[in-house]
């Protein structure tokens, strides 16, 4: 599907964009291996979200929606079967690494693949440490890439360096470390998300946490049961960074956006965003499940360029590419570094960011590990590609809010991974 966006008045309403991604994942995950019933209230119903639903389906887990609640009947930690057939992933990089760790502490087998983009992504980021660890896993390129196939069972504890901070891999060692012998560790250089973490410290695990010179460190050791949970689960603010974009870049605009996840691990956008001058309040914070929520208003303003460091990129990864685009916008040159692992996520999104605003007649400069944004440009809009990938289709529609010509976008039914309800959103705030 392509879609064409073209400029508007302004920007006004108030809305709840989607629950978040990465906790509608985790807690399908953690409550497949709790003992009883657990229940999950506001649910992502979205592409990888829904591609974990179903795994753990196929992975025997008993799942039901009832009156908008998805009830799971947790198996135990021992309680998982072998599935019939090789779980198709999708496009889900987090369903893919957290199940492998999963997978590893199963004494069957199992085999895991995905859509073109996720067989292209790095596995070896999981699959050495767990192999460390005892779980006999195989795959192409020496384990890299899926297909791959997991033999798991009794796993050893390990301590391991999470040098990119990577909350996935943080997850799938967690996970994994469930099943070990004595105590696992990871060690990352800045904390990345820690939704895995607050979830099984509410489940019962006895967790270490700790904050260290060298770094974040969290500590599991094997357990005999997880408790179920009752959880709801808040607005995802990788979504809700669309509509705070969009507000700030058009003139005139003021929306409200409800319920808003915004744990310091995951804010790092709004945070920048309001360095770099932009008017986005906080109101009605609240802890919700052990999280933190807010309700942001978001008015239009004038931005400054700014710059971003590798200790920033953990709290705003997925937010970087809009970043960049919103960037174009600023007054002065946006300096984007140590966010190379842009490079293999859903697509290259240094590339499609660089080659979208190139298309755009827009100037950029792409560094390995980040870009050189050029600040107050004019947007005269034409075609983009989205690359199938949901955030850039996203970032870009934002863009064509202020585009003279509009923008036209390729693939753009690709929002429907994270946030199918995107185009109407944007349609209903548009005035
Ligand atoms: C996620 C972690 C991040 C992020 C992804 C979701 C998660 O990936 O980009 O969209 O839910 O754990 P990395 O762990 O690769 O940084």
């Amino acid at each position: 599907m392509e879609k064409f966006i073209s400029t508007v008045n302004r920007l006004e309403g108030v809305i709840r964009v989607p629950s978040d991604k990465s906790i509608s994942h985790r807690a399908i995950i953690l409550s497949s291996l709790a003992s009883g019933k657990s229940e999950v209230r506001n649910f992502l119903k979205a592409g990888d979200t829904l591609t974990t639903l179903n795994s753990y389906r196929k992975l025997g887990v008993r799942i039901e929606e009832e009156s908008r609640v998805i009830h799971v009947y947790g198996n135990g930690l021992f309680g998982l079967k072998e599935p019939e057939d090789i779980l198709d992933m999708g496009n889900s990089g987090t369903t893919t690494r957290l199940t492998i760790g999963v997978l590893s502490g199963q004494s069957f087998f199992s085999a895991v693949t995905g859509d073109d983009s996720l067989r292209r992504r790095p596995m070896r980021r999981v699959v050495d440490p767990l192999r460390m660890m005892g779980a006999q896993i195989d795959g192409r390129n020496k384990g890299n890439n899926l297909p791959l196939s997991i033999r798991g069972g009794k796993l050893k504890g390990i301590e391991f360096h999470n040098e990119r901070s990577s909350a996935q891999v943080k997850s799938a060692l967690l996970l994994a470390g469930l099943y070990g012998d004595r105590i696992t560790t990871v060690v990352e250089p800045v904390i990345s998300r820690d939704h895995t973490e607050k979830m099984l410290i509410g489940m019962g695990v006895n967790l270490q946490v700790e904050q260290r010179e060298d770094g974040y460190r969290v500590s599991v050791s094997n357990v005999e049961k997880l408790e179920s949970m009752s959880i709801s689960v808040p607005a995802d603010p990788s979504s809700a960074a669309f509509f705070v974009a969009a507000a700030t870049i058009v003139k005139g605009s003021e929306v409200i956006l409800k319920d808003v996840l915004v744990n310091p691990t995951r804010d790092g956008f709004f945070k920048k965003l309001k360095e770099m001058g932009a008017d986005i309040e906080y109101i009605n914070i609240r802890n919700e499940a052990g999280e933190v929520v807010a309700d942001l208003v978001v008015r239009s303003a004038d931005l400054k360029a700014t710059k971003v460091v590798k200790e920033e990129v953990p709290s705003m990864v997925d937010e970087i590419p809009l970043l960049a685009i919103v960037a174009t916008q600023a007054e002065g040159e946006t300096v984007i570094t140590g966010a190379d692992e842009l490079r293999v996520k859903e697509s290259d999104r240094i590339k499609a960011v660089v080659n979208n605003l190139r298309a755009l007649k827009m100037e950029v400069e792409e560094l390995e590990d980040g870009m050189i944004i050029k600040g107050g440009q004019k947007v005269k809009g034409g075609t983009v590609d989205s690359y199938k990938d949901h955030r850039i289709a996203m970032g870009f529609a934002v863009l064509g809010l202020i585009a003279d010509e509009g923008i036209k976008i390729k693939d753009a039914d690709c929002v429907y991974i994270s946030y199918p309800e995107f185009f109407k959103h944007l349609q209903e705030l548009s005035k």
